[in-house]
């Protein structure tokens, strides 16, 4: 059952996070919705602009449709992930998605607003609610690559200015986390000073933390060991998900970690079988092992467990 991003971060705030984990083909719908419902847990299904044009975006939209009939009992949300102002009107005409993430933090804070509001206006004209992002986190994103010395945290007393101007319904923090398998250099923790300065400003409010792979040593391992060549990676310390939660981030978003498990699985396969061609029996192994990894990862984020609760609250 397809829901709104709001009434799932009103159920989860302050107890634990959504996971919000990003699809681009049918074999990953199928491990996320495996995943989430052995795990009993709500889920957010991301969709960014690259996995729109990977295929297309109707191609998405009809997997998901028909994974929500597969999976009668899975209540979930559908959200684009990291959304220019152009692919959040396409999305909120769509009347397929639940909310939209306008990323403008590139832009200077006045810019930022002024684009924010104006998707804000638009979507919530349509029952839509809207994510903006304050601070730059570092990393890749689909065709932005923002360096280390670039990235800025989010200042708290300008992230209760611009949800005050703007009027959105979350805000992605930038707290120490960056997207991709590269995150820290060093030290790894999250900013937790910041983050509950910013809800001490916002309390109640929504917050979102982007880039929060925890990239797994053992998964890297196993892929560096069947060829890969994946060095120096680091990713978010798996324990930090429910202080974080505690401290107001209701969605936490995980991308690079179901790639990584993509990887291992197909190189290990090929490796074993190389005399192999049919890409179903690795892409049988992958569901699995994405489904056991998500059920993995919704306990460690305090979401396992809450969608009977989460039914019964909705009135389902
Ligand atoms: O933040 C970016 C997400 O991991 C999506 O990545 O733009 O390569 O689909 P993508
Ligand atoms: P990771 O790269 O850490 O998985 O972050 C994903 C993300 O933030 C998607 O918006
Ligand atoms: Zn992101």
């Amino acid at each position: 059952m397809i829901v709104t991003t709001a009434q799932l971060f009103k159920h989860a705030y302050g107890k634990y996070a959504i996971g919000a984990y990003n699809i681009n083909n049918a074999e990953q719908a199928m491990g996320l919705f495996k995943g989430c419902i052995s795990s009993k847990a709500p889920f957010i299904i991301q969709i960014s602009k690259g996995a729109r044009k990977y295929t297309d975006k109707k191609m998405l939209e009809a997997i998901i449709r028909s994974a929500d009939e597969i999976f009668p009992e899975a209540i979930f949300a559908v959200h684009l992930d990291h959304g220019d102002e152009e692919t959040c009107y396409d999305c909120i005409n769509s009347g397929f998605y639940s909310s939209v993430m306008i990323d403008a933090s590139h832009d200077p804070f006045a810019k930022n607003v002024e684009i924010t509001k104006r998707v804000v206006e638009a979507a919530h004209k349509k029952g839509l609610s809207v994510e903006a992002e304050l601070g730059m986190l570092g990393g890749v994103e689909e065709d932005i690559k923002v360096e280390e010395g670039h990235a800025c945290l989010t200042d708290p007393a300008e992230a209760q200015e611009f949800v005050k101007q703007t009027g959105c319904d979350s805000l992605a923090c930038a707290i120490g986390t960056s997207h991709g398998a590269f995150k820290f250099k060093g030290k790894q923790s999250l900013h937790f000073d910041v983050l509950k300065k910013i809800q001490d400003r916002l309390p109640n409010f929504p917050l979102v933390m982007h880039g929060s792979s925890s990239v797994p040593k053992d998964e890297v391992d196993r892929i560096n060991a069947a060829g890969g060549q994946i060095k120096d990676s680091m990713g978010v310390d798996v324990n930090e998900y429910l202080p974080a939660a505690k401290l107001g981030v209701t969605k936490i978003n995980i991308d690079t970690d179901g790639r990584l498990v993509w990887t291992r699985v197909h190189r290990e396969f090929f490796r074993d079988k190389p005399a192999e061609f049919d890409f179903r029996p690795p892409g049988k192994i992958f569901i699995e092992e994405y489904a056991k990894f998500i059920a993995s990862r919704n306990v460690l984020l305090g979401s396992a467990g809450q969608l009977d609760d989460l039914r019964k609250s909705l009135g389902k």
